[in-house]
């Protein structure tokens, strides 16, 4: 598997991997899962040793940055023992992690003694009734705290992902962008997209990017992004006065497939080209059947270069996956 790399079919090339480890989350978050979840069967989860193993191979075949996903990654025990090993593999540049943040508090510090320097918390409100809605557990206390735990922990960058939803949190935008100036964190607005579990999107609630910008800069000037074209999802502004940034994940109104260089492995080892993908590889089946590193790669590989061209939100095909965004891993 020398030169082999993680290429689809229209030449792009594969560079970062989301791990999801677990589809278990102590939140409800009305946008990414319904009241009542089955919960995939421990037994189905993939097991530290397994994730390291298939990270090993993407990383073989050119993946540079991994990030720890969920459900909420931190409801798994000993994450921190995850990053370890995944930072003990040669040639990968980055591991990251995305969480809820109520787990921080306790887990902050080993997570940075373990390696981790960067963090996403998913953040929708500074409203602690509003929080309650939108999560369905009343737990935004524990949310800054653990915003706050991994300031003290030394985390270099930490970033807020908020999604915007038209009519529920919107009128929260300025204030979001207030918060990254304070803070210096970087906000990261995320249209609203169809992965959720009531099926409550429609169109009419995802605010766009144009939306987003033209809110904050009727309080704060925006530069220009920087970062077009390129395979980051989120469009980068800096405020004009210089005071820190935000980011914009527009996958709705202005959709970036075609600069695309994710895959993800969800907890139960399926391998997804997209976050949309409606066909998965499995890889689980292959890895507990005692498969060489040299035929998962060839399996992955297969899996990346059947990708579609992108995503069909805003075509009249488009074909909700059957998991909703918790049991994808975001
Ligand atoms: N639309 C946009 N973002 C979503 N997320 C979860 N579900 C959705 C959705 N339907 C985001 C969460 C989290 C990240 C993992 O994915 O806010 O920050
Ligand atoms: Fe949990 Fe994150 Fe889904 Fe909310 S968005 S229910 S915090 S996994």
């Amino acid at each position: 598997m020398a030169n082999a790399q993680l290429i689809d079919s229209y030449g792009r090339l594969h560079r970062r991997l989301r791990l999801s480890i677990t589809d278990r989350c102590m939140f409800r978050c009305v946008y990414c899962m319904p009241e009542e979840v089955k919960w995939l069967d421990r037994r189905e989860l993939l097991s530290y040793e397994e994730l390291t193993r298939l990270s090993r191979v993407a990383v073989a075949l050119g993946v540079e940055r991994i990030r720890i996903t969920g459900g909420e990654p931190l409801v798994r025990r000993d994450v921190p023992e995850l990053v370890r090993e995944l930072k003990g593999i040669p040639d990968l540049k980055d591991v990251s992690l995305t969480t809820n943040g109520v787990n921080l508090p306790g887990m902050a510090r080993a997570l940075y003694d373990a390696g981790l320097r960067r963090i996403n918390i998913s953040l929708d409100t500074l409203r602690r009734e509003r929080f309650r809605e939108i999560a369905r557990r009343d737990a935004f206390d524990d949310v800054m705290a653990g915003i706050r735990a991994a300031e003290a922990a030394g985390f270099e960058r930490i970033k807020i992902n908020m999604v915007v939803m038209r009519g529920v949190n919107d009128d929260e935008i300025v204030d979001f962008a207030r918060l990254a100036r304070d803070t210096r964190h970087e906000v990261r607005y995320i249209e609203f997209m169809p992965l959720d579990g009531d099926s409550i999107w429609d169109r009419s609630k995802v605010i766009t990017l144009k939306e987003i910008v033209a809110r904050i800069e009727a309080a704060f000037p925006l530069l220009p992004p920087e970062n077009l074209e390129t395979p980051d999802p989120a469009r980068e502004y800096r405020f004009a006065d210089g005071k820190g940034g935000i980011g914009i994940i527009a996958s709705v109104s202005q959709a970036f497939c075609e600069w695309c260089d994710r895959l993800r492995i969800t907890a139960d080892g399926k391998l997804r080209n997209c976050l949309f993908a409606v066909k998965e590889t499995d890889l689980k089946t292959a890895l507990r059947a005692g498969t060489s590193d040299d035929d998962l790669a060839a399996l992955m590989a297969a899996g990346v270069y059947g990708k579609w061209a992108g995503h069909l939100i805003n075509s009249p095909f488009y074909q909700k996956p059957e998991r909703t965004m918790h049991a994808i891993g975001g």
